[in-house]
Parts: structure tokens; C-alpha cells; sequence
């Protein structure tokens, strides 16, 4: 079966479970999946139920895409996403945004869990991302370009949406919610960095280091998608703390959770 049919089906499944015109596409980081809970007229769809889904390995991902209201826009959330380091390809990782643009989703909004590379951040902060670096190794991209999708070589110097930046961060001062900026650097994972590598990312101009999003935004570029970046900072990355975990990840997300919903919904409403 073609990449195509595949979409289609996959599409045309979604449809069939009560899915119809999708404004926006929502990636839900870890921990972050609760945003989702607050969608009403809801239609939830698990993951191994969608044909040609893969299933998320990741504990803090449930795994659903819940369809509904939320800020009176018509979402498409998916709560959990796939990630490289689970061993899927680029183009399964990017799968759901193909099928979310082919719902009729011209917007995305992407969110994750980072590391703060800038010596300015702290745990807790919430960050709109300006611009990203691919620095996985790879593109979802590589490969025979089906021109129906998008172009061979995509233009990527606005890969986050500019208006939608201004628009979150006037909300995050108005809610009074620390909102940093910055450029997201994409590793494959699932390792987090060495402190040489964290100090090669500031070098470089990252802002925070992480294992995704760079290649969903890829994609939604690829189709003209309109993207809105928010990465929770959930600690400062390698070297900048005495170690890491994924247990001060879920935690921090814990603390945070409460600003980042309120700041994508009123973001959301406003759009
Ligand atoms: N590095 C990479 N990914 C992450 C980190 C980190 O420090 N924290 C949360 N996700």
C-alpha cells in the first residue's frame, strides 16, 4: 500500500469515528497531556484502533487522540506522541501530522518537555520557541517527495508561526506567566546530552535541548501548516544541575501544568 492509501484510510477511519473539520492539531509533550481532558463534545480514538498508528512505549504518553471543543476552536489533540528514539522512523514519528493537515488542520500547536541550555532559564519556565535545529541526524523529508504534499525543498525560515508567537506572549503577560523565548535544539535521544554536548548546543544558539518536535515541525512546514511552539523547561540541562532524570521531568511538568493549560487555551481562544 502507498504512502497515500495509507493517509487515506487512516483519514478516512478518523472521519468515520465522528472527526470532521479540524482547525487545529495538538502535540501534547509529556506530562502535558492533560490539556486534553479539558476538550468537550469529546471523541476519543486510542491509538492501536487507527489503522497504520504506531503505539507510544513512553510512560506519562496515554496514547489517544481526543477530538472536540477547546477555547471554541475544533482540535485535534493527540495525547502522547511518537518519538524517534522508540525506533520509529521519521515518517511514522511525522504520520499523525500529515493525517491532522489531511482532517483540515492549517495550525498546529506543539508542545514538549526540555532542557534549559540558556544559563538564564530555570526549572518551570515555559518557553515559545522562535526556531529550531535539527540536530537528530535524520529528516522526515528524505526520501521521494510526493508533490501533492508539499514542495522538494521546503523554505523553513519561518518554521513557527510569527503572529501566533506574538499572540501567546501578550496572553503569558497578561496571566502573568513567565514566557522565555528561544531556538529548540532536537536530539535523537533517548540519552540526555553530556554537559559537552549542552555546551555545544548554547554555542550553537540552542536555547533548550530535547528528543522531538523538530520533526513534526518539519512536516507541518512541508504542508504550510501554521506552528505554535511551547516548551516546558522541566530542567536545566547536563552539566548546569548534579543529574538528570525523568522523574524531576514528569514532576516539574506536575508543577506547571496549571500556567502551560491556561496559556495555550487563552492563546487558542485568541487566535
Ligand atoms: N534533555 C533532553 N530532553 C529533555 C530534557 C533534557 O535535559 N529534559 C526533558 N526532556
Amino acid at each position: 500500500m502507498s504512502f497515500m492509501e495509507k493517509l487515506t484510510e487512516t483519514t478516512q477511519f478518523i472521519q468515520s469515528q465522528g472527526v470532521k473539520d479540524v482547525e487545529f492539531g495538538l502535540i501534547l509533550g509529556s506530562g502535558l497531556g492533560e490539556l486534553a481532558d479539558e476538550i468537550t463534545d469529546r471523541v476519543v480514538i486510542p491509538y492501536e484502533s487507527i489503522p497504520h498508528f504506531p503505539v507510544s512505549t513512553v510512560v506519562g504518553h496515554a496514547g489517544q487522540l481526543v477530538y472536540g471543543k477547546l477555547a471554541g476552536k475544533n482540535v485535534l489533540a493527540m495525547q502522547g506522541r511518537f518519538h524517534y528514539y522508540e525506533g520509529h522512523s521519521m515518517q511514522t514519528v511525522t504520520f499523525p501530522v500529515r493525517v491532522m493537515k489531511s482532517l483540515g488542520a492549517e495550525s498546529m500547536v506543539v508542545t514538549n518537555a526540555a532542557g534549559g541550555v540558556n544559563t538564564s532559564f530555570s526549572p518551570g519556565d515555559l518557553m515559545l520557541i522562535t526556531d529550531q535545529i535539527n540536530y537528530t541526524g535524520d529528516n522526515p523529508l528524505i526520501g521521494l517527495n510526493d508533490d501533492e504534499l508539499g514542495p522538494r525543498f521546503p523554505d523553513m525560515s519561518q518554521p513557527y508561526d510569527k503572529e501566533y508567537g506574538k499572540i501567546a506572549k501578550d496572553v503569558a503577560d497578561e496571566l502573568k506567566v513567565t514566557l522565555q523565548k528561544g531556538v529548540y535544539m532536537g536530539f535523537s535521544g533517548p540519552t540526555y546530552e553530556t554537559p559537552a554536548e549542552v555546551r555545544m548546543a548554547r554555542l550553537m544558539g540552542a536555547d533548550a535541548v530535547g528528543m522531538s518536535t523538530v520533526p513534526e515541525v518539519i512536516v507541518a512546514n512541508h504542508m504550510s501548516m501554521r506552528v505554535l511552539g511551547i516548551t516546558c523547561v522541566t530542567n536545566l540541562a547536563a552539566g548546569m544541575q548534579s543529574n538528570l532524570n525523568h522523574e524531576e521531568v514528569v514532576e516539574t511538568t506536575e508543577r506547571v501544568k496549571a500556567h502551560f493549560k491556561e496559556l495555550i487555551k487563552l492563546t487558542l481562544e485568541r487566535i
